[in-house]
Parts: structure tokens; C-alpha cells; sequence
């Protein structure tokens, strides 16, 4: 048994491992020079992501060959010093130092003003000067400056020969509906719609892009996949850290804009959308979109929102609550912890409720999409036995599907438990690297694909959904239910689970198995 699993344990690794090879035959096949353009190399993005994923493409042979790096900020930095500010969120072993020495050679950094048009010119000068480049540039920058930078891009560093210019724009794509369309309007007079892709990084998470293959690749979950035989479902984003400086920001925004309007409505809209025709970007952005049009604007009484207070008697962070931030404005209401519940007003969906719960300062790291089944109807078993079955899809940590259901108790006895049928990667693949969102999102910009990208016309729908919602928390100012650092959120909000069909039992127990 052991020896089976572990050929079937080689084997997979060995497709996974061919499958990279290809990709990296296909990136070597690429013939052409790129400059991956980094606006806000300063910045937390650009240190703490950007630069890492890069070096990672780099290290593994996944960046087009004839690839060149340039940071573009306001700092007067040099190269060293840039290089400083990411290095603490790089991983080079001791062998991988000769590797890191080139990667640096092919970075160069040029320092100028957002609003100047002669300083893009230069940096359009130092793009030229590498050559007859693709231009990818990647906005790791403050909302604010978007329409100046793109302005600027627009005027003076596109590409001017038949090579492609591509513009990677980070959220927020807005602050609610009306200011979303104005920068969907600057951009779409600016670039064509296929040179835009705006990124929401839980696209590239191994497990989100599962969900189309586990739904459209397994003939079992269709039938079962509506209204007759769902009975909620659950999509959770939980973080044990709280705001952790970036207040500020976070206040201004709030987790509805920060998460669920974007990460959350994603996960969501893949577990409702139909089956499209191909996996072609914009067939499936299509069906995307016709299922948004299906969700009412959500009402302020299928809505949780909670703020998270200090815990006498946690641990470091955990003493302080959200308002004990200095970042954060004395007396302010924004939510850190939001619950809501969406209906998709379908034939497929009607009545189902899709719960949203995103939460900071909580008790563990997940995100998961929790689809729970109706009961067994005309149950045969000792009353109360028989549970709902769930299926779970955890995308992080430790990305696993399982399923929860029911069997006969081993051995002599005709009773019956809950157990499941488990999918958990770090043991089925294990040895498997799984690459960064970002990695995948970034190669996904050179290859031209779309289809983990966000259309103009989706994100449309995903604000109409959210504007009145957030509009009339900003009018009103609802006081957040105050949650403890470290807790599992509001009472309140188990109460809107159960008030719209998520049963918790308590009684399912998970023992990992041993191998
Ligand atoms: P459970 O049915 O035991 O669910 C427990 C979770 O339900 C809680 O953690 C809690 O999560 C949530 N919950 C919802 N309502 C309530 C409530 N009123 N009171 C308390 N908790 C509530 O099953 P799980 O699917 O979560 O599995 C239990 C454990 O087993 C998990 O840690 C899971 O990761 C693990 N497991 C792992 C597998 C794998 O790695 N392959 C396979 C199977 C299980 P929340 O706080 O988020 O609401
Ligand atoms: C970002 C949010 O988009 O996603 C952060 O702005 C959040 O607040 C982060 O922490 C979570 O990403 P991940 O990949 O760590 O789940």
C-alpha cells in the first residue's frame, strides 16, 4: 500500500515537474526582449512582492529570456540601495548566489516625479536604450497617482514599434461605483481594454484556479451543484494579525473594499458561474460577468460588521485593539471584520445564500469556500445521526478538498459517523512546489492571457453589488459589534449563519491520517 502510494506520489510529482519544464520551453522559446517596468519600486508592494516573485520567475527559469528590470520612483536611490530595501524578502540560498549576482545586472532603476512627463521621456530614453523591448508596466502605487502615471505612460512610453505595451493595475479599482467608472473610462481612453489587467491576486492561488477543474472536470458535482441540493455556502477569509501599522490605509478603505468586494466576490462568482464554452479568457469572463448580474445589491440586515478591541490577555499585538492603532483616527467605525450574505436570483441559485465573512485580528490564517448540502431527505437513520455534507476547499494554509460525509462506523456496529474524503495536497503532492498568486499572474502578463484577470465590465457589477452597502455605512456610521483579538469574530455573526442555512454541529471530527 505504502509503496503503491508512493509510485502514485512519483508520478504525479514527475507530470507536475514536466509541465514546468514545458513552461520553461515555451518561455525560452520567446525570442523577443521584454522591460517589466516597476512604478512605485520604493514601495511596500514592490519590496515585499514584486521583486521577490521576479526573482523567484528568475531563479527557476520562468522569466522570458531576454527579460530587463527597470524601477521607476520618486526616491533618489541607487541601484544598491534599492536592492537593500527587497532584499530582506528574498530568499537566496548560498548556491543561488551567483544567480542573484545576474539578476541584478539585469535590473536598472530610474528616479523621477509621477506628474512629470519629462521624466517618464527619460525613462522611456533608458527602456530604448535596451532595445526594441515589450513593455509591461507593473502600477505598484497609491490609487491617487494612477491617472497622472498612466497619463504619462500614455504620452510618452509606449512602445513605438509592433512590440506590445501591457499596463498591470493593483486594487483598489475605486472606492465604489462612480469613481470606479471614472477610472475605468481614463483607462479605456488610454489603453485598449486587452493592454489592462487588473490584478486580484486570489486569481493566481493554486486552489481558486482548482475550483473551474473540480467543477467542470468532475462529472459528480454537476447534478448536485444548485438550489435542490446546496443549502448554503460559506466563503471565509480569516487573518490572526491586525492591522499592523498599515491603519491608515486600512481605515480609509475598510474590509469590505480591502477583501471581500474583490477576493471574496471572486471565489464566489467561479463556485456560481455557469460551465463556459471554452476555457478561452473571455468565455469564462463572460460567464463571470452574466452571474454578477444575477446578485441584488446586498442589504444592510444580511450584513455583520464588527471592529476587533484589545485582549487583556493576549499575547504582544493581541492587547491592542484596532482603535489603539496611532494610525488609525481616534473613534472611527470602520469594520475590520464583515459578514454577508449575497443570493444569486437564478434558476440555478435562487434562495441559496452565498455568506461572505472576511475578518483581521482573529483566531487562525484561512480562507476556504465551504459548500454545504441539504439534508438526506426521508433519513432512515436513528434520528439526529445523519449530518449535512460539506465540501470544503481550503486554499490556504495547507491547501486541501475535502468532503465531508457520512459512513458506516467500522467494525461490528450498524451506526453511523461523519468522516471524509481528503484531498490534502501537502501529502498527495507532496515535494510539489506551488508557486506565488503573483508568479503565475505576472508569467499569465507575458503569455497575454486575461483569463485570471478582471474585466471592466465585472468590475462593474462587483461595485454595483457593494456601492449602497458601503455608501450607507459611510452615511450612517453603524457602530462595528467590538470582537476580541484572537476570537472567531461577533457572536452575531454564527447568527447569520444560522439564520441563513449554515447548520454547525460540532460534533465532526478530523484525525489526520497517518501515511
Ligand atoms: P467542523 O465542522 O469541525 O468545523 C469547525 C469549524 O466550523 C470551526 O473551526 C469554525 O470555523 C466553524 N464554525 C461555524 N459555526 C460555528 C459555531 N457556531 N461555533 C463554533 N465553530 C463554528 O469542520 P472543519 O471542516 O472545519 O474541520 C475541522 C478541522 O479539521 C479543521 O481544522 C480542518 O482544517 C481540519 N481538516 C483538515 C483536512 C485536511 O487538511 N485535508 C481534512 C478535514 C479536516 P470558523 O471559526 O471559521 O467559523
Ligand atoms: C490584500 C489585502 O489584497 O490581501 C490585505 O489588501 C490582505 O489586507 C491580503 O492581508 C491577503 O492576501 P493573502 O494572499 O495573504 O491571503
Amino acid at each position: 500500500m505504502y509503496r503503491r502510494y508512493k509510485q502514485e506520489l512519483a508520478m504525479a510529482t514527475k507530470e507536475i515537474s514536466k509541465v514546468f519544464v514545458q513552461m520553461r520551453e515555451v518561455v525560452a522559446s520567446d525570442k523577443s526582449s521584454n522591460v517589466f517596468i516597476v512604478v512605485g519600486a520604493s514601495g511596500d508592494l514592490a519590496k515585499k512582492k514584486i521583486y521577490p516573485v521576479l526573482w523567484e520567475l528568475y531563479k527557476d527559469e520562468l522569466l522570458p529570456t531576454h527579460t530587463y528590470i527597470i524601477g521607476y520612483a520618486r526616491s533618489n536611490l541607487t541601484l544598491d540601495q534599492l536592492q537593500e530595501r527587497w532584499a530582506p524578502y528574498l530568499k537566496v540560498s548560498e548556491k543561488e548566489q551567483g544567480k542573484y549576482k545576474e539578476f541584478i545586472k539585469i535590473n536598472k532603476y530610474c528616479s523621477g516625479q509621477y506628474d512629470k512627463t519629462s521624466d517618464f521621456g527619460r525613462l522611456d530614453k533608458m527602456i530604448a536604450d535596451i532595445g526594441n523591448c515589450n513593455r509591461l508596466f507593473y502600477l505598484a502605487l497609491p490609487p491617487s497617482v494612477y491617472e497622472t502615471v498612466t497619463l504619462n505612460i500614455k504620452a510618452v512610453c509606449m512602445s513605438k514599434s509592433d512590440k506590445w505595451t501591457r499596463v498591470i493595475i493593483e486594487k483598489p479599482f475605486g472606492r465604489d461605483l462612480d469613481t470606479s467608472e471614472h477610472l475605468s473610462n481614463h483607462l479605456s481612453s488610454l489603453f485598449r481594454e486587452e493592454e489592462i489587467y487588473r490584478i486580484d491576486h486570489y486569481l493566481g492561488k493554486e486552489m481558486v484556479q482548482n475550483l473551474m477543474v473540480l467543477r467542470f472536470g468532475n462529472r459528480i458535482f454537476s447534478p448536485i451543484w444548485n438550489r435542490d441540493s446546496i443549502a448554503s455556502v460559506v466563503i471565509s477569509f480569516k487573518e490572526p494579525f491586525g492591522t499592523q501599522g498599515r491603519g491608515g490605509y486600512f481605515d480609509d478603505f475598510g474590509i469590505i473594499r480591502d477583501v471581500m468586494q474583490n477576493h471574496l466576490l471572486q471565489l464566489m462568482t467561479l463556485v456560481a458561474m455557469e460551465k463556459p464554452p471554452t476555457t478561452a479568457a473571455e468565455d469564462i469572463r463572460n460567464e463571470k460577468v452574466k452571474v454578477l448580474k444575477s446578485v441584488p445589491p446586498i442589504t444592510i440586515d444580511n450584513v455583520v460588521l464588527g471592529q476587533y478591541v484589545g485582549n487583556p490577555d493576549g499575547k504582544g499585538d493581541e492587547k491592542q485593539g484596532y482603535l489603539d492603532d496611532p494610525t488609525v483616527p481616534a473613534g472611527s467605525v470602520t469594520p475590520t471584520f464583515v459578514t454577508a450574505a449575497l443570493f444569486v436570483r437564478n434558476e440555478r441559485w435562487d434562495g441559496v445564500p452565498f455568506i461572505l465573512r472576511c475578518g483581521k485580528a482573529l483566531n487562525e490564517r484561512k480562507a476556504e469556500v465551504r459548500v454545504q448540502f441539504k439534508e438526506v431527505p426521508g433519513d432512515i437513520f436513528s434520528e439526529g445521526k445523519v449530518k449535512r455534507n460539506e465540501l470544503v476547499i481550503r486554499v490556504q494554509p495547507n491547501e486541501a478538498v475535502y468532503m465531508k460525509m457520512m459512513t458506516k462506523s467500522p467494525g461490528m456496529s450498524f451506526d453511523c459517523e461523519e468522516t471524509e474524503l481528503d484531498l490534502t495536497y501537502g501529502s498527495r503532492y507532496k515535494g510539489v512546489k506551488m508557486p506565488e498568486a503573483y508568479e503565475r499572474l505576472i508569467l499569465d502578463v507575458f503569455t497575454g492571457s486575461q483569463i485570471n484577470f478582471v474585466r471592466s465590465d465585472e468590475l462593474y457589477q462587483a461595485w454595483r453589488i457593494f456601492t449602497p452597502l458601503l455608501h450607507k455605512i459611510e452615511n450612517e456610521k453603524p457602530k462595528p459589534i467590538p470582537y476580541k483579538y484572537g476570537s472567531r469574530g461577533p457572536a452575531e455573526n454564527d447568527e447569520l449563519f444560522a439564520k441563513h442555512n449554515f447548520t454547525y454541529t460540532g460534533t465532526y471530527k478530523w484525525s489526520p491520517s497517518k501515511i
